[in-house]
């Protein structure tokens, strides 16, 4: 759908997914806020290239934070209209990232009060906010899905692609990172399961892959991304993996097989630090999404002005995604062609509240 747009494009920049937990009460809702915040960034020339949604829960057991907007009700799917309406009327693209955290939730945020499903029933440790106040509260113990449970979770994701359309996304994307449902099953430090979905690497990665093929089967493959996070696995005990670059390696084939559009990966949490063996994943990952004949590339994660041009330049990547620098600079795509400065962002306001932090900053002052 946009090889040809990235390929002539000198700055194609993405909006990373960013959760802002804003939702309107009760019901999780996406409101006018949503839309304004959103179109306030998709300008063509000066805002992301395509904007990727704050993450956003397919099912009611998805959630683990408070005030996230989900895609499984229909108020919710009219909620998402007023947002893709807005970026289309400026002209922008829109994907809906699809989120099931996992084990990363606490009782108060499950239906009926139950224990969050994982594919374990280790506790990942970690806190989450409760409520409107930022209440945080250690994570509950998850319960492991049944191995006859999984296929009804495979088509939750499913029926939430198809909802996506409905509301007018462009595209969505599978959250496969950052610790959530799809990365619990992936890591062999986290799942220590002995049924088909566990032990091998296939057994691991055929949850993530069901996901994808019965999203691509929904929506089709050139509105298909993926987000994956190969990093953390070799020092962080709860998120541990054995091998990464043969899990992200072979994980990419697969998802690259299945043509779809783009694999996104987050390469860093912060600017200027990049893990000890990363670039051999990258390069590996690459291979798999060589945005040629295969999906493209979406690099991001602590990227800066400079490393960003490097990044394209040196082919390492197809285009690359922005997250907090989005969030402070609605017009962040104009700033860096220009090279104009960047408003800081304020970490108070990532989370919770109202317009502040979130639809009130300002575009870059208009040359003479
Ligand atoms: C406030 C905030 C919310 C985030 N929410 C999400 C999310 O919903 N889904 C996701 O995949 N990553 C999320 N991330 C990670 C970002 O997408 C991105 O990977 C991270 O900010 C690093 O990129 P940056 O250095 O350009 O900010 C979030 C990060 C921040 C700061």
């Amino acid at each position: 759908m946009f090889k040809s747009a990235i390929h002539e494009d000198s700055w194609p920049i993405w909006m990373a997914p960013l959760t802002r937990s804003r939702a309107s009460q009760p019901g999780n809702l996406p409101t006018e806020l949503h839309a304004e915040y959103y179109a306030q960034r998709a300008h063509p020339e000066n805002g992301a290239v395509v904007i990727l949604s704050e993450a956003t829960p397919v099912t009611p057991a998805g959630h683990g934070y408070f005030a996230t907007p989900g895609i499984h009700t229909p108020e919710q799917v009219t909620g998402w209209k007023k947002v893709t309406q807005a970026v289309h009327a400026v002209g922008g693209k829109i994907f809906c990232q699809l989120w099931h955290v996992g084990r990363v939730s606490h009782v108060s945020l499950q239906p009926e009060g139950q224990p969050p499903v994982s594919a374990t029933a280790v506790n990942g440790g970690g806190k989450t906010y409760i409520d409107a106040d930022g209440t945080r509260k250690a994570v509950s113990d998850p319960r492991a899905l049944l191995e006859s449970e999984i296929p009804a979770v495979v088509e939750e994701f499913r029926l939430a692609a198809a909802r996506c359309m409905e509301a007018g996304f462009d595209g969505v994307e599978i959250h496969g990172a950052n610790g959530y449902l799809l990365e619990q099953f992936l890591r062999s430090g986290i799942n220590d399961r002995t049924d088909g979905y566990g032990g091998s690497l296939d057994g691991r990665m055929r949850f993530s892959l069901e996901v994808a093929e019965a999203v691509v089967r929904e929506v089709g493959s050139d509105r298909t991304g993926y987000r994956i996070s190969p990093i953390g696995g070799e020092a962080d005990g709860q998120r541990h993996d054995h091998n990464m670059l043969e899990t992200y390696g072979t994980l990419a084939d697969r998802l690259a097989e299945m043509k779809i559009a783009f694999i996104d990966v987050v390469e860093s949490f912060s600017v200027g630090v990049r893990e000890e063996g990363l670039d051999r994943i990258c390069a590996r990952i690459r291979e798999a999404f060589d945005g040629k004949e295969r999906g493209l590339y979406v690099a991001g994660g602590g990227y800066t002005r400079e490393t960003a041009r490097e990044a394209l330049d040196s082919g390492k990547c197809d285009a690359v995604m922005f997250g907090r620098d989005f969030i402070s600079n609605p017009d962040l795509r104009r700033r860096l062609r220009e090279d104009l400065p960047l408003t800081p962002w304020d970490r108070k306001s990532f989370y919770l509240g109202g317009a502040e932090g979130l639809t009130d900053w300002p575009l870059a002052e208009e040359k003479e």
